[in-house]
């Protein structure tokens, strides 16, 4: 088999083999950025040995596979070695805390953390790293199970000095999901702060935490112990499939952090992703000074087929993030380092495309491409009044096939198609007429994405967050095979899919713009490119 033929992607983190599931301790270190993850080594699935692969890049698309940094050896992670995240220290040495899965008589695998030191902090590469004697640093509190204690977060420092780091967790006996904090004053020593950061009811288990400053304007991400009054704080956690945040403002004095929002573990929770999409991990770049996100798209294919491709999992793009003008969302965009793999170009300007129809976008790979479309609304006023939105429901809404309430569409882009469309992944938006309003529902439907059958289609969408009588509609598809990013309105909200085409593969695969609502819209704009093979782990050591 070709790669085309099992999906792989071509610009997209991957190991070289095998299973991958959480990005770790992302960082910048001496001339190279490094991306550690959860990784079985043997198999493409999930295992009970699970260790920490290790690569490194110096652009964050081309990467080199180095050794396993971490793999049982103690008795405190026998079971495994799980998620964890790195900090610089003052003097400029990293340190990560992962998670160890305990060999303990009572109780089975019980969830540990870990401090690890690189044994030569000269190495830029980061190869090989120590376990120093006095670990584990932490066990899990009497108020939580041994089994829910794990993803220690980045440290940062408190006005005081003092290092703060978050655990994730969940309280014995009930579903209330846990931030839990930490303080040490040396990194080593660590003392449980009597009260979780936060915590919220019906959210379960809360993994991979994340906590990070942002800027509250302007692009700039800032390092993460800065706390002042130009930032907010950001808290991300995992939980119910997705990467859910809230934003708000932290001090260290006081201890706590007040949010704007609340966790409902509904549709309503804030989402770095509407897509397949989880246990990311955020960074602060200071090459760049930019805050860099990435997250695990896991497979939906069937384990079956993860042995045949004899690979399962994938990293999103690096997402840089920021503070939108609102306060009221995070904005992401691929780093402009994906950009350096565009090659040939097809543009559009000005081009009417009236209902029921679709327009091939020809002329580049399109299994492997970057397409920016931006479409125009003619007239949205004055519209008679057609099924107000807020008689139908959400899975109504995000529904392709549904044009209940629409004034506009679905219209958008077929990624992924082939040439009868038996295949097609529909990345579209309709326009819904909401009480005095528009809204603008943006969706990602994979349930055409192929003629396989032993491959799981969803349909995701949310509600975009602009108004289309001030604003045009904006998208970016990042196209790779088997998945597709999806920027919708600059980035203010994305939507990750997976699809695994039988026939629109490689050379076969197409693009199309359509238009499935009976009025004409127009694309005001569309730019699309080929995209260029990155290097990713080829080859392993
Ligand atoms: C999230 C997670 C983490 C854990 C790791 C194990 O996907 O379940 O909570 O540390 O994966 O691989």
């Amino acid at each position: 088999h070709g790669n085309d033929v099992l999906n792989r992607t071509s610009f997209h983190f991957q190991p070289h083999r095998n299973w991958i599931n959480d990005p770790n301790a992302p960082m910048y270190y001496k001339g190279f950025y490094h991306m550690f993850y959860q990784h079985n080594n043997l198999a493409p699935k999930f295992s009970n040995i699970m260790i920490w692969g290790h690569s490194v890049s110096q652009d964050m698309v081309n990467w080199i596979q180095l050794e396993p940094a971490f793999v049982p050896t103690e008795s405190y992670d026998r079971h495994s070695c799980w998620s964890g995240s790195a900090t610089i220290l003052p003097d400029g040495k990293p340190v990560i805390l992962y998670t160890g899965l305990e060999e303990h008589k009572e109780l089975d695998r019980r969830q540990v953390t870990v401090l690890a030191e690189p044994k030569d902090a000269s190495d830029p590469l980061l190869r090989e790293w120590v376990k120093p004697k006095n670990n584990p640093v932490m066990l899990p509190p009497h108020d939580v199970p041994h089994d829910c204690f794990r993803d220690p977060t980045t440290g940062w420092q408190g006005q005081d000095g003092v290092w703060r780091v978050l655990v994730g967790a969940k309280e014995i006996n009930t579903e209330r999901g846990m931030a839990v904090l930490y303080r040490s004053d040396d990194f080593v020593e660590w003392t449980k702060y009597p009260t979780p950061l936060l915590a919220k009811e019906h959210t379960g288990m809360w993994e991979c935490p994340d906590f990070f400053p942002v800027a509250i304007t302007g692009k700039e991400g800032v390092e993460n112990s800065v706390n002042n009054a130009s930032v907010k704080h950001v808290l991300k956690v995992s939980f119910g499939g997705h990467d859910c945040y809230v934003i708000g403002k932290y001090s260290s004095e006081n201890e706590d952090f007040v949010a704007d929002s609340e966790f409902t573990n509904t549709t309503s929770d804030l989402r770095y992703d509407h897509g397949t999409f989880y246990a990311s991990k955020a960074f602060f770049d200071n090459v760049k000074n930019r805050r860099i996100n990435f997250g695990w798209v896991v497979e939906t294919d069937s384990e079956e087929d993860d042995f045949e491709k004899g690979w399962s999992g994938l990293l999103s793009l690096p997402r840089e993030m920021w503070l939108d003008t609102s306060g009221k969302r995070l904005i992401q965009w691929p780093i402009e380092e994906i950009n350096y793999l565009r090659t040939k170009q097809v543009s559009l300007d000005n081009t009417h495309l009236s209902g029921c129809s679709n327009l091939e976008i020809s002329g580049i790979t399109a299994a492997q491409a970057d397409v920016e479309v931006t479409f125009d609304l003619p007239i949205l006023e004055g519209n008679p009044q057609v099924l107000d939105s807020d008689q139908v429901d959400d899975a109504v809404l995000f529904d392709r096939g549904s044009s209940a309430g629409c004034v506009y569409g679905p219209f958008g882009l077929l990624a992924l198609a082939s040439s009868d469309l038996s295949e097609q992944t529909a990345i579209f938006f309709k326009i819904i007429r909401r009480g005095n309003g528009y809204s603008v529902i943006m969706g990602s439907d994979e349930k055409k994405s192929s003629l396989r059958d032993n491959t799981k289609k969803s349909a995701h969408g949310t509600v975009l967050d602009i108004d289309p009588r001030h604003e045009k509609i904006s998208l970016r598809c990042l196209i790779d095979h088997s998945v597709i990013e999806s920027y919708g309105a600059g980035g203010r909200n994305v939507i990750t899919s997976r699809a695994y085409p039988k026939l629109a593969i490689g050379e076969a695969a197409k693009l199309y713009v359509f238009n499935d609502g009976t009025r004409g819209v127009t694309i005001s704009s569309l730019d699309a490119w080929s995209m260029r093979n990155a290097e990713v782990n080829l080859n392993a050591l």
